[in-house]
Parts: structure tokens; sequence; C-alpha cells
């Protein structure tokens, strides 16, 4: 079983359901009046994704993207590649780019600064978890989930070698599954 490679829960449904919730009441207040576009970053993105788009009530559109970073072992470099680009035009629009983690922050320096080129009206970074002790480029996040230790976590849309995401929680992967 999947679960038996978990070491510990860090965030169980209910807490994560809450405070999805609640980003997406602060987000209802901050755009009340205006439409707003989701822009989710594959795949880890995904369930973080399709849980808060529907807890936000209002206007909203939603589109992905899908970026690939090379790196070594578990940290991402500053090369990253579009792999799947925007299927709509961001001119004027107010974006909310929806993240499942925040770790060097190189993957999301690198995509806000492109976004950024095609003038939208606004930007803002949403990330269900942050590593602030990883960073290494400086990235303004606007709506934090939970920030976290440095540990090696899964589920709800985080994977290991592609596997975990379909847990409907977050864990701590137990070291032994990656060699740590
Ligand atoms: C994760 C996450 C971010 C990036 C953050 O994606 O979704 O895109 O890493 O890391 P950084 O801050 O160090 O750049 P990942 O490369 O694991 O791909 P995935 O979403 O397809 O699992």
């Amino acid at each position: 079983m999947l679960e038996n490679d978990i070491q510990e829960i860090l965030f169980s449904e209910e807490q994560l359901k809450t405070r999805v919730a609640e980003i997406a009441r602060q987000i209802e207040t901050d755009y009340a009046g205006q439409e707003i576009m989701l822009i989710s970053v594959l795949r880890g993105s995904f369930i973080f994704m399709a849980d808060l788009c529907r807890a936000i009530h209002l206007p909203c559109t939603l589109d992905f993207m899908s970026v690939s970073s090379y790196g070594t072992g578990t940290t991402s470099s500053g090369q990253v590649q579009i792999t799947k680009d925007l299927s709509e035009d961001i001119t004027g629009r107010n974006l909310i780019v929806v993240e499942d983690i925040l770790d060097s922050g190189n993957t999301l320096s690198y995509l806000l600064n492109i976004l950024d080129h095609r003038h939208p009206a606004s930007v803002r970074l949403c990330a269900l978890l942050d590593k602030p002790e990883r960073r290494v480029k400086p990235v303004e996040l606007h709506y934090r989930g939970f920030p976290i230790p440095d540990a090696f976590v899964v589920g709800y849309g985080l994977d290991y070698a592609e596997k975990y995401r379909n847990l409907p929680y977050i864990g701590i992967l137990k070291p032994e599954i990656y060699g740590g």
C-alpha cells in the first residue's frame, strides 16, 4: 500500500480543505468585483487547483502550463523550459499562478518574468507549500498555504518519481524510499 511509504502525515485532508477555503476567502476579498484567471503549473498543482477554483466564488477562467526545470537531484536550476504554454491570451488579465510548492524559487522567478512580459493587468502567486529555507531566488508569494521544513513531501499532487500524487493528504516520505 502507498500509505506504508509515508513516515508522517503533515497535513490531513481536513487541514488542507480548511486552508484552501481560507485562501479562497482571501482571494475573493482581494479581487472583489473583478475577474481572475487562475494558472495552474502542471503537474504538481492539479489537485490544489481543482480544490481552490471550486472554493472561489468569483468569475474565473482557468489555464494550464507546464515547465521543466533542469537541475541535479532534487534541486531545480535556473534553466527552465516551457513544455506546454498557455492556451489563452493573458493581456490585461488578473493572473493568479497556482503552484503546489515553492522551493528554490528558480522555476517561479523564471515563469513570473515570462508572464510579466505578456502584459497582464496583475500577477500574483499562490503556493500551497513553501520551503523558505531552500530559497535561492527571491519570489514574492502573495498566498501561502503552509510554510514547511525541508522534508521530502508527497501527496495531494506532489510526487516522488511520479508516484504518490494521488494520496489525499500531504505526508513526509520515508527516507529509505528515496535513499535518503
Ligand atoms: C515543482 C513545483 C514547482 C517547482 C518548485 O515542480 O511544482 O514548479 O518544483 O521548485 P523550485 O522553487 O526549486 O523551482 P516539479 O519540477 O517537481 O514538477 P511537477 O509539478 O510536474 O511534479
